[in-house]
């Protein structure tokens, strides 16, 4: 069952269509991810089912319930992560908790706000104040900020930007804390390797376009290509060239080097060096991978998630 309805969602900029007749649903229980670069139009189409920014066309319901004209109606089944500017530097982390719970007119009792410490593990910083958290504790304290009306869906912008490898880490394991507890969560990110090991099912986004939804194993899978080679070289070398030589089925220019796709890797890398000894160039940083989620943004593209 669908908990989330988006159909034909529009919204222009003047002349820039920044959402562009976008549709999906969003299943009970659900991480749902966008995934898609800088200006795919992730955060307008987020806000707009938030009921935070009015659509120009398209409807967006949430159990049942249209989000507009009247996106009061909807306000009380989602939870919005907040980015952490807006948080209040001098407030302790319980006391940022309480605060919110009376946005809501809700007054949490310790062991709800105690609740909610635990989800995101920071029950040992309660008594910090916010501007003596690190950078991932901030976006787990917002996170739980977004949860004190214990809402139904989650909406969480980003919430791993800008994190290291680690923090990024325990922020996952904070996801999947909320969504076995029954939440459905949406997000976004432009981090390939975020939305393959959390999200159930992905909404590839670019230029204001939804180009495919699936699980991540079914997108990586419909590419056909098994594995994914990339290699640097001392020359540039010519792609039509190489694709014959390598019976690659497709090759691309990355910034640091080349990128092919077979189903054939021995032939291929065999190709690729005879062809590298005729023309007199060298084969460097070989190596060879599985194919991944931003291949898949690569092969209905033809450029890169990060710009
Ligand atoms: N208020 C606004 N006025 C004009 N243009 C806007 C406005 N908000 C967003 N845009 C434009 O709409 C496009 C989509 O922006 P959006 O913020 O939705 O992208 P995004 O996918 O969230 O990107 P990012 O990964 O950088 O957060 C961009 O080209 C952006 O410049
Ligand atoms: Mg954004």
């Amino acid at each position: 069952m669908n908990v989330i309805e988006v159909n034909g969602l529009v919204k222009n900029y003047g002349d820039l269509k920044a959402v562009d007749n976008v549709s999906f649903g969003v299943e009970v229980g659900e991480i749902f991810g966008i995934l898609g670069p800088n200006g795919a139009g992730k955060t307008t189409t987020l806000e707009m089912i938030e009921g935070l920014r009015q659509p120009d066309a398209g409807s967006v319901s949430i159990k049942g319930i249209q989000v507009w004209p009247d996106p009061g109606a909807t306000k009380a089944l989602i939870g919005v992560q907040l980015q952490t500017t807006a948080l209040f530097d001098y407030l302790t982390v319980r006391e940022m908790l309480a605060l919110f719970g009376s946005f809501y007119r809700l007054r949490l009792t310790r062991e709800k706000i105690d609740g909610l410490l635990d989800a995101v593990s920071l029950k040992d910083k309660q008594k910090s104040r916010v501007n003596e958290l690190s950078g991932g504790q901030q976006q787990r304290l917002s996170i739980s900020l977004a949860l004190v009306n214990d809402p139904e869906v989650v909406f969480l912008d980003e919430p791993t930007t800008g994190l290291d490898p680690q923090a990024r880490r325990r922020l996952w394991d904070v996801v999947r804390e909320i969504s076995s507890r029954g939440k459905t969560i949406v997000l976004t990110t432009h981090y390939m390797e975020e939305a393959e090991v959390l999200c159930g099912r992905v909404a590839i986004m670019d230029a204001g376009r939804v180009i495919e939804i699936d699980t991540p194993k079914d997108l990586i899978d419909g590419l056909g290509a098994e594995v994914k080679i990339t290699f640097r070289s001392d020359r540039n070398l010519e792609l039509a060239e190489l694709k014959s030589a390598t019976g690659a089925s497709d090759i691309s220019k990355a910034d640091d080097g080349y990128v092919l796709h077979t189903s054939d890797v021995q032939g291929s890398i065999v190709g690729l060096f005879g062809h590298a000894q005729k023309s007199g160039s060298a084969i460097e940083n070989l190596s060879v991978s599985g194919a991944d989620l931003e291949d898949v943004f690569l092969h209905h593209t033809g450029k890169g998630l990060r710009d």
